[in-house]
């Protein structure tokens, strides 16, 4: 048990009176020292605080101060003392209760490395065989949308020579894409989404992430999310996280409620998409100072890993059912990559990731098997002047 309190101090021009003193050691009866105590001075109170369950307290209080009626039209101790501990907001809580000392470290586990080391960080990424080796990507893919299948595409690439991949994939769902089916069988669908996503884990820098945005098929139970992080895994990947992208728009109709008020099968509702992020080899991704441009406000808001951001709004001017939004792609570029670094998206539709990515002076490829989708990204792309300064 600890000894420690937080004093709260109440000084007085004069010494406590009867009902103050009746009260006091009421409260002391009522409540364990190892709370709260008073200690009571000439012209002072000092209020010893470790522990409390305010809205007990505050009970109790009340009913004391009815019972004296102890109403004094200032100078109320027992007021003064309570909006002193109000207006405490740092404070743990354990069983109930506000913890006022020692809750910071009672959340800190003890001698963190070591057990770290015993028990081993990100095991699954352990026994790798990537190398650090760095290649450039051939000039003639530099900036560049590109109108073919990823999977043959991306073997043209040499090993270990992209910053940055963001992609969203096709999901499967049924959307009306311009040239590939959406709905195909699951193992068909997975084992080509895989072909071409072992492409991007060879193409990927040592230290280079993957970062797949995806919306589960939750409507058929298909986990995509999982499924895709799994085969990352697997392919000893580390899993830097998670951000959930909030759209704030239902996944289903607002009727669709599975079994109507009945446990027997509820139907859950999602106005959330996901960002599965990986790093081939090493969390830390090397770039040099002078080309970072994320502010302070804009890292310490994004590091929060839920973003509120709207659906992309111009689905219809750009004829594409499935866009992400430029908000979302400017933020994982600021966060994740350097000005100057090569961004991939190997699913790039018409061009959103790309468009931010030449807005923020990265260097990019974009690759998507429609070419009526990458002749609207060329032409998104023209309206954005290139910045020669960041992009070579
Ligand atoms: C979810 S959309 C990406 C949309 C993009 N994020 C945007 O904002 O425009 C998926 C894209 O993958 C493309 N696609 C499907 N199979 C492909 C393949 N094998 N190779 C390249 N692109 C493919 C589709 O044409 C579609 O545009």
């Amino acid at each position: 048990m600890t000894e420690k309190y937080k004093i709260i101090e109440e000084n007085l021009n004069r010494t406590l009176n009867s009902t103050e003193l009746a009260i006091i050691n009421e409260l002391e009866r009522r409540f364990p020292r190892t709370d709260f105590f008073f200690e009571v001075e000439s012209s002072k109170v000092l209020f010893h605080l470790h522990s409390i369950d305010l809205s007990d307290f505050k009970k109790n209080l009340q009913e004391l101060m009815g019972r004296y009626k102890y109403f004094p039209a200032d100078d109320n101790i027992f007021l003064d003392i309570l909006s002193k501990i109000e207006n405490i907001k740092s404070y743990g809580i354990k069983a109930g209760k506000r913890l006022y000392v020692d809750y910071d470290k009672e959340r800190k586990v003890l001698n963190r490395k070591q057990k770290i080391l015993q028990r081993g960080m990100y095991f699954y990424a352990l026994n790798n065989d990537f190398t650090r080796e760095v290649n450039e990507v051939p000039q003639e893919f530099i900036n560049k949308i590109i109108c073919g299948d990823s999977e043959e595409v991306l073997k043209k690439l040499p090993n270990n020579c992209i910053d940055l991949i963001f992609t969203s994939p096709p999901y499967n769902f049924g959307l009306g894409y311009d040239t590939t089916p959406d709905g195909i069988d699951w193992n068909r669908y997975f084992d080509k989404l895989f072909a071409i996503f072992k492409e991007c884990i060879r193409v990927l820098k040592f230290g280079g992430r993957i970062i797949v945005n995806v919306q589960p098929l939750f409507s058929d139970y298909i986990p995509i999310h999982h499924i895709i992080s799994n085969f990352f895994i697997e392919n000893k990947l580390i899993w830097k996280g998670e951000i959930l992208w909030d759209k704030h728009n239902y996944n289903c109709k607002y009727t669709a409620w599975g079994s109507w008020k009945s446990p027997s099968n509820p139907y859950l509702k999602y106005t959330w998409e996901f960002l599965e992020i990986f790093c081939k080899g090493d969390l830390k991704h090397e770039g040099s100072k002078d080309r970072i441009d994320i502010t302070a406000d804009e890292f310490k808001e994004w590091t929060y890993a839920k973003w509120d951001i709207a659906p992309e709004r111009n689905m219809k001017k750009y004829d594409h059912p499935a866009m992400f939004p430029e908000e979302l792609v400017r933020r994982v570029l600021k966060l994740f990559s350097f000005k100057g670094d090569v961004v991939l998206d190997p699913f790039n539709g018409v061009g959103s990731t790309t468009v931010v990515a030449r807005k923020l002076g990265r260097r990019y490829i974009g690759i998507d098997i429609s070419p009526k989708y990458c002749e609207i990204a060329l032409k998104r792309l023209k309206e954005i002047p290139l910045c020669l300064d960041e992009i070579s």
